[in-house]
């Protein structure tokens, strides 16, 4: 179980991870952070292209950067989009790709700049994972 402490440096990671951003066409700055089984915290932050399709979001980019130093499974994840006062939650792409390495009930938390935070489970983000098993 992650505590209230662990959460708040994942969302602080999130918070620094989103200054990476690279968002010269939306201007929106999103930093995720993952906590790995092992404690260590994995980063991402969206890159876009000029080809607008092409934009990688920072939950996405989270994942491959932990899947590539042999991280495989998360217990948290934290969000932050510093240019949005609202939270703003991971979009259904990026939902499904987490389920792949998180179990249903692990915390995640979204913030924006404003005072209010959402605190959730993977799990609520994408209920009825008919293929969860596959994946096991
Ligand atoms: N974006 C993310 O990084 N994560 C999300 O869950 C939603 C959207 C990015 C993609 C694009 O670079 C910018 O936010 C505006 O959509």
């Amino acid at each position: 179980m992650i505590d209230k402490k662990q959460m708040e440096i994942l969302s602080a990671e999130a918070r620094k991870a989103a200054d990476m951003a690279y968002i010269p066409y939306s201007k929106f700055r999103v930093g995720a952070a993952l906590l790995c089984e092992d404690g260590s915290i994995a980063t991402g932050c969206n890159v876009e292209n000029r080809s607008y399709g092409l934009a990688i979001c920072a939950e996405r980019n989270a994942v491959v950067a932990a899947v590539a130093k042999g991280k495989r499974r998360f217990t948290a994840l934290a969000i932050s989009t510093p240019d949005s006062v609202e939270p703003v939650g991971p979009c259904g792409a990026c939902r499904q790709v987490l389920t792949e390495f998180m179990s249903p009930d692990s915390p995640v938390r979204f913030a924006g700049s404003g005072p209010k935070e959402v605190n959730t489970t993977i799990g609520e983000l994408l209920p009825w994972d008919s293929l969860y098993d596959l994946a096991k």
